[in-house]
């Protein structure tokens, strides 16, 4: 369990006047963390990095420090960061306000990691649909050249090093690592085959580090506060604070940093946070990490939003993207609606999720418009073991996770909920009638 009291980090100075811009970052003690880690080279930055259980926020909660330390130091080729801002997932829009409302806490954290990393040019690939955010970064990355903090000095030191932001096209696929990196370069953004790893073999086919707009916002607390002190906000395995997006059927939707200890309940009801449900209404299911993510009944929400606590129950804490369904949500239309976003966005490279995300979502629709046949449940359940055998955990049979980030959420609601879709096959309609929905809305209200 964490021993040290929670404090907000990575959200600490949203609200506050300018907290976009330099002066607002630095009154509020911004870039000296920079400083610091300067005075303690690379190779100590990455030993607090590792020390400090900080795991990636993108998806797969990868140690950071871990993936830092795959690098070769020696190689004689260009190293290169790539910070994913692509937060294309369902459910999840944290990345975006960290970019709005403090986008120097990102660059302090690329300017730390490129030091530690050897690394002398980064690339920030943002989602194509974030122009307005893309133009607050920009800004803030001018003021970061004009400071010397970026550019041919690295704060006065002879380390020279460049940003750019990038936008996508506004695909899925390209928040994928290798995707990103191919949409990088100019192609297609078709994921590419591992190993070898982008650490090792990344982007122009050099050591590459790829880590998340969060992942990074959270290293200058690493460095200026000690690993020892971050390591202890969190459980034994993962240090630090955590961003979530909480949408659905809750009073109060948003943006919230929480202490990982606080579960999927809590972060709905407490009155810091979701607030409860509208009047009268109950948690039917609830999607703890982002679409891709395994649904929970109502009933297993006393779980923690930290990796490990939902790993132990063969679910994943994801990119953070918390979706409520309450009792009135019909599950088959709640899939109907993941399901669509996944065949829409395969990339159609591997057989598997190419035919299966489309041959699910067509079975899932013919079910809810009362037209499903007996045998469909267990037909969907074949497709899933096509795409993604041994569920509830996946494996896939495809190049990237995207195929069972398809699989995974299909075989939970056909599990959990099997007597919705067989009630919506003997009746032959949907029991739920005209009005239901999916669910909830996707909204953002505040952040705390
Ligand atoms: C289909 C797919 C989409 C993904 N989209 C994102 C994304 O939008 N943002 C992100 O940070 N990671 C995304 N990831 C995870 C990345 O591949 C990668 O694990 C992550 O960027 C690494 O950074 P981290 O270690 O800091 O989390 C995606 C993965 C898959 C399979």
């Amino acid at each position: 369990m964490s021993t040290t009291p929670f404090e907000k980090l990575i959200t600490r100075n949203w609200g506050k006047p300018g907290s976009h811009t330099l002066d607002g970052y630095k009154k509020n003690g911004g870039y000296k963390a920079l400083e610091k880690a300067l005075e303690m080279g690379p190779a100590a930055i990455i030993d607090a990095v590792k020390k400090s259980n900080l795991r990636g926020r993108g998806g797969a909660g990868f140690p950071t420090g871990m993936k830092w330390s795959f690098v070769p130091r020696d190689s004689p080729k260009p190293k290169y960061l790539a910070v994913n801002g692509d937060e294309s997932e369902p459910g999840t829009f944290k990345d975006r306000y960290i970019l709005e409302n403090d986008p120097h806490m990102m660059l302090e954290g690329i300017a730390i990691a490129s030091y530690a990393l050897d690394v002398h040019t980064c690339y920030v690939y943002l989602r194509g649909e974030f122009k307005k955010q893309a133009e607050i970064l920009q800004k803030a990355l001018d003021e970061a050249y004009q400071a010397g903090i970026f550019g041919k000095k690295l704060l006065g030191r002879d380390y020279p090093l460049d940003c750019y932001v990038v936008r996508g096209a506004g695909a899925y696929i390209c928040g994928e690592e290798t995707a990103l990196l191919e949409s990088l370069e100019g192609k297609k953004g078709w994921p590419r085959l591992k190993p070898p790893f982008p650490a090792v073999v990344g982007l122009f086919g050099c050591p590459t580090v790829v880590n998340n707009v969060e992942t990074l916002a959270s290293v200058p607390h690493v460095i200026e506060r000690g690993a020892e002190w971050y390591a202890k906000l969190g459980p034994e395995r993962s240090g630090g604070t955590r961003v979530v997006c909480l949408s659905g059927s809750v009073n109060r939707p948003g943006v919230y940093e929480i202490p990982l200890h606080v579960t999927v309940r809590e972060l709905i009801e407490s009155p810091q946070y979701g607030q409860g449900m509208p009047p009268g209404r109950k948690v039917k299911a609830v999607i703890p990490g982002g679409s891709s993510a395994p649904v929970l009944s109502g009933d297993e929400i006393d779980v923690a939003l930290e990796f490990e606590a939902l790993k132990n129950v063969q679910n994943m804490a994801g990119s953070g993207g918390v979706i409520v369904m309450d009792d009135q949500t019909c599950m088959v239309r709640a899939l109907w609606r993941v399901a669509r976003f996944y065949a829409e966005e395969s990339c159609g490279q591997c057989t598997p999720c190419r035919e299966g995300t489309a041959w699910q979502t067509r079975i899932i629709r013919a079910i809810e418009e009362g037209r499903g046949q007996p045998g469909d449940v267990e037909k969907l359940l074949n497709v899933v073991q096509a795409i993604a055998p041994y569920p509830p955990i996946g494996l896939g049979n495809t190049i990237c996770a995207l195929g069972d980030a398809a699989a995974l959420p299909t075989h939970s609601f056909v599990t959990k909920f099997r007597a919705e879709f067989e009630a919506h096959i003997q009746e032959k309609r949907c029991p739920f009638g005209a009005g239901h929905h999916g669910w909830g809305h996707f909204g953002s209200g505040g952040f705390a």
